[in-house]
């Protein structure tokens, strides 16, 4: 099932006040996020991600194309019930202590006092953000917020949760426990939503990706899908004698690593078997041959670096 459908969606912004002049931040963008998963959204600086984020939540709206959540128009609010938030960059008044910004928010989404009190102490544990409740926020550092931020977006038990750069500004150990913090939400049936830079990370949790880029959706799939291969094969051999390497550069234009190992780049089946066949017409045994696997950052650097 589909918990978020867009079809056809653009934003078009004004470039400044009362200008006629306008910026497209998404054109026709279509996606679905599916139940249960969860669903990275990548892009450069400027591609549209936090619009997007912004249209689904109702906090600006599209220029035009639809939106379903939950099987219905937007334009039917209650959605918002079911839904948390970790804002971009997000600014809570900081004379407020951790725990006063989740009994805001509780507050805020529509909690009792007893339930804002008892959830904020499961999520304040969960996020290792105890010690620091009754300490005011403007002596948090960026990774300590954005772990209240966390604790915020989940605190009315969202059945579908977006986040904005979730580990902005966090070390490596607090990302790693934010991911499994993201990945225990999930095991509890949670989708979950997040747009983020870090493709390493990306890779790591998402199911699946949608590339965005000048607003124009460029590549979506499964993570395992976009980066299963390369036109890359790493091929290991018995000793190769020159005449056989001369022939791998000039005929095959493969890049020979050493005189056990060379590579090859096609993306045609033909090609790779006729080089098969020459090796071992020369009597060279195959010792393997590996298909390089795509990092996700490969793949983003060939798509985005080719289209800017
Ligand atoms: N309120 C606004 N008024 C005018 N233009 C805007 C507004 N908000 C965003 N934009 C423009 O829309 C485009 C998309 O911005 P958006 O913030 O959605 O990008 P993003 O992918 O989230 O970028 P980043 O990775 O830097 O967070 C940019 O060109 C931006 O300048
Ligand atoms: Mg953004």
């Amino acid at each position: 099932m589909n918990v978020v459908t867009t079809k056809n969606l653009s934003k078009e912004y004004s470039a400044k006040s009362f200008s006629k002049e306008k910026i497209l931040a998404l054109s026709n963008f279509s996606f679905e996020v599916q139940s249960g998963e969860i669903f990275g959204l990548l892009g450069p600086n400027g591609a549209g991600k936090t619009t997007l984020i912004k249209i689904l939540l109702g906090i600006t709206f599209p220029t035009s194309g639809d939106i379903k959540i939950f099987d219905k128009d937007i334009s039917n609010q209650s959605y918002k019930k079911k839904v948390g938030y970790l804002p971009e960059s997000h600014k809570f008044p900081n004379y407020l202590t951790g725990e006063q910004v989740l009994h805001f928010f509780g507050k805020l989404s529509g909690l009792s006092s007893n339930d804002v009190k008892k959830k904020s102490d499961e999520y304040l544990k969960l996020v290792d953000m105890e010690k620091w409740r009754k300490t005011k926020i403007k002596k948090y550092s960026k990774g300590m917020l954005q772990r209240l931020g966390l604790a915020q977006a989940m605190l009315n038990q969202p059945e579908l949760i977006f986040l904005d750069e979730p580990t902005d500004g966090v070390d490596p150990i607090g990302r790693k426990e934010i991911r499994d913090i993201l990945n225990n939400l999930k095991q509890q049936g949670t989708t979950i939503f997040l747009n983020s830079h870090l493709l390493s990370e990306v890779e790591l949790i998402c199911d699946r990706v949608a590339i965005l880029n000048k607003g124009v959706l460029i590549k979506s799939g499964r993570v395992d899908d976009i980066t299963a291969t390369s036109d890359n094969y790493i091929f290991t051999t018995t000793d190769l004698d020159e005449s056989v390497i001369n022939k791998l550069l000039v005929s095959f234009k493969c890049t020979i690593k050493s005189k056990n190992e060379f590579y090859f780049n096609s993306d045609s089946v033909e090609e790779l078997n006729k080089l098969i066949d020459f090796i071992r017409q020369n009597n060279i045994m195959i010792q393997g041959i590996a298909r390089e696997k795509n990092t996700l950052e490969d793949m983003f650097i060939n798509l985005i670096g080719s289209k800017n």
